[in-house]
């Protein structure tokens, strides 16, 4: 049976700032931002929007009634949940109208939980041939106002459907993956924001990437040559580069090098625009592949490789379905990337000291600046209250 991804969805936030501003704001040589790290722009949540939210939107548009009665299970990866216990699938199953008859929950492992998702419904279809999975990605990447991370934060959210006979791309079989025990990148449950050896967690994504390759390789018999594309976890766009290029040099032709750097600059143009959505940034460069190349041959090979500091990597493969583009809603998600609202280094910085509260008050939050159908609306006695506002419906 052929199992893999029959639709992709993609929301991010309304707001976005602009790198180079934040640059001159930080005493930093623009540039460095454009061409160091690759980002233009980073999507700014307000506080009307959080993972849950992020990931409800994503797939709110995607879901026909006929998914809706053949989801049976919701996974939820992120690293940036709402609540220690229970888990943002629960919330997003109800705000979609889903079949109580489902198992929902999250995982986590940093920038890889969509990747353990994805591979989870596989398993999943395999033993249910009729049902579908709904793998959700979501999470605002914060790394704190000043520090040597900022640049790289973002926040969006990416919503896929796993099922048998996918329209888009089947997943194949022979994965390569890997885990280390280190700390590149750590958020302890105290603490908002993460912590980061940048330095030490770029080495290990490049060494992660060479070792799964390789491994993969060694798996399959394949290499350069069977690909049409690879898509990395982008947590700035200049890292999928540096681990690619230096592999690609040694191994693929002048050809493969053509073809595999032109797909890449295909594959971050959402995320240049967004920024870092964690779990979600690999999906991102795959829709952005998706919808920014002109086509992709059907049975054309793409390579996916996942990296979650901590750390847990793997690479895995899918082939193209014929009419994929169907599947796609280009126009909409261009549409509203480009229709954004740019904000002022003042307001990203008074967005971004903006909390909850945390002591079981009542607040009410002003969701009509908010273009999102599903916004958050407040919190009472420590419950968050979702609304949805197409159906006036809230939980
Ligand atoms: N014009 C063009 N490029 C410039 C520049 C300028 N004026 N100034 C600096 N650069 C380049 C540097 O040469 C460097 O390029 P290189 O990596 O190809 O050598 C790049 O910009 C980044 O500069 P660097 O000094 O290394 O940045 P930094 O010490 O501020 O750290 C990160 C950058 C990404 C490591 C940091 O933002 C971080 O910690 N991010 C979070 C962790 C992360 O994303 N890890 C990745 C694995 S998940």
């Amino acid at each position: 049976m052929e199992i893999g991804i029959d639709k992709i969805g993609f929301y991010a936030p309304d707001l976005y700032m602009d790198m180079r501003e934040l640059a001159v704001a930080r005493g930093i040589e623009p540039d460095k931002f454009t061409i160091g790290i690759g980002q233009e722009k980073m999507a700014i949540a307000p506080i009307t929007q959080d993972t849950v939210t992020l990931a409800a939107n994503a797939a709110l548009n995607l879901l026909d009634e006929k998914d809706k009665e053949a989801i049976d299970l919701v996974i939820f990866g992120t690293e940036t949940g709402i609540d220690q216990s229970k888990s943002a699938a629960v919330y997003v199953h109800e705000l979609l109208g889903l079949d109580p008859v489902a198992r929902s929950f999250e995982i986590k492992q940093a920038c890889y939980g969509a990747t353990a998702g994805i591979q989870m419904a596989k398993g999943h279809v395999a033993l249910n041939p009729d049902s579908k999975v709904l793998v959700l990605a979501s999470d605002i990447a914060k790394y704190g106002l000043n520090s040597p991370g900022e640049s790289t934060q973002g926040a969006g959210a990416v919503a896929l459907v796993i099922s048998a006979n996918p329209k888009i791309m089947v997943l194949e079989n022979n994965s390569a993956y890997l885990t280390s025990d280190i700390m590149d990148f750590w958020r302890p449950t105290y603490s908002d924001m993460a912590f980061v050896d940048g330095k030490f967690s770029n080495e290990q994504y490049i060494l992660f990437f060479e070792t799964v390759w390789k491994q993969y390789k060694a798996k399959s018999g394949l290499g350069f040559k069977d690909f049409e594309a690879l898509c990395f976890h982008v947590p700035y766009t200049k890292m999928g580069l540096k681990a690619l290029k230096p592999v690609l040099e040694e191994e693929g032709t002048t050809e493969d090098q053509k073809r595999m750097l032109e797909n890449y600059q295909k594959s971050i143009q959402y995320n240049k625009i967004v920024g870092n959505i964690y779990t979600g940034s690999l999906y991102l460069s795959l829709l952005s592949l998706l919808e920014q190349k002109e086509e992709l041959k059907e049975g054309s090979r793409i390579g996916l490789f996942s990296y979650g500091s901590g750390a847990v990597g793997e690479f895995f493969t899918g082939i193209m379905q014929p009419g994929y583009q169907t599947q796609l809603n280009t126009i909409q998600n261009t549409d509203r990337l480009s229709s954004r609202r740019k904000i002022s280094v003042e307001e990203y910085e008074s967005i971004f000291k903006q909390e909850l509260p945390v002591d079981g008050s009542t607040i009410e939050l002003d969701i009509e600046k908010d273009s999102a159908a599903i916004c958050l609306a407040g919190m009472s006695e420590n419950k968050r209250q979702y609304i949805n506002k197409r159906t006036y419906g809230s939980n």
